[in-house]
């Protein structure tokens, strides 16, 4: 069953053809990954698709009800919830309170239930010791999972991930790979997720969409798609030394 299916979506900003109909489809449970150079139109996809700005063209469907347009935190309660390239927690708040804000926003009005559900979270993901600490202060590793706590504080049926692992050495993605598996096998979330890190792509997707100068240019397997003369030249030929 398919739940997020963008359709033919198109957004130019003054003259540039930043996305040209591009169709990517999730199903329930399933990942798939996007990968692309700078500037292919990723993040402009998730823009789109999350109601920052409206697409010029096609229609974004969650569960069978058309949203294109609609805004993030109205879709966050639908189930659809994004983290960002560049992080957005509130700085001058600790990490405890920005997750506890994110499940308030889910609807849990009782400031004491929300804290409660907030510290097991940060259980989960691996920030109890950052509980305290003002998000400000935090290393770029620990706020990519502030940013990635605060989105499953929003108990998400699709999750769309961007670069979620940009900025963090090797030993600092494991984890988070594991927690993104462990979310999917036992909760079923779906992800959509930009990713230049190749290791990560091949370890979490189930199928791979790739992307050049806003349009989709090859998708499916992986080892598929990443073999792809066309791949290869426009994205691996120029990216792969160190995006791998
Ligand atoms: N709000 C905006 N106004 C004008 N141009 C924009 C805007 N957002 C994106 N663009 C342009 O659209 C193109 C696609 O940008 P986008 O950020 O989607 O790329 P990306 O694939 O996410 O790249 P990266 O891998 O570097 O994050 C770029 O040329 C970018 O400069
Ligand atoms: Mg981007």
């Amino acid at each position: 069953m398919t739940i997020l299916d963008i359709r033919g979506v198109s957004k130019s900003f003054r003259g540039l053809r930043a996305l040209d109909q591009v169709d990517v489809s999730v199903d329930e449970g399933e990942i798939v990954g996007i990968i692309g150079a700078n500037g292919a139109g990723k993040t402009t996809l998730f823009n789109c698709v999350t109601g920052a700005f409206p697409p010029d063209a096609g229609t974004v469907t969650l569960d069978g009800r058309d949203v294109t347009g609609v805004k993030m935190h109205t879709l966050a309660r639908a189930g659809l919830v994004r983290t960002f390239q560049l992080m957005r927690p509130f700085a001058s708040m600790t990490t405890l309170e920005n997750v506890t804000i994110a499940v308030q926003s889910r609807g849990v009005r009782r400031e004491r239930a929300a804290r409660a559900e907030a510290a097991t979270l940060l259980e989960r993901t691996g920030l109890v010791t950052w509980a305290d600490a003002e998000s400000s202060t935090l290393p770029t590793a620990v706020q990519k999972r502030l940013e990635l706590t605060r989105a499953l504080a929003m108990r998400p049926r699709v999750l769309l991930l961007d670069e979620v692992l940009a900025g963090l050495v090797p030993s600092e993605r494991t984890p988070v790979l594991d927690l993104l598996d462990e979310l999917r096998r036992e909760e079923g979330v779906a992800m959509l997720f930009i990713e230049h890190i190749m290791a990560a792509v091949r370890r979490l997707s189930d199928r791979v969409v790739m992307m050049d100068q806003g349009s989709v240019i090859a998708r499916g397997d992986v080892d598929d798609v990443l073999q792809d003369p066309r791949v290869i030249e426009a994205y691996l030929g120029k990216e792969y030394g160190h995006a791998a």
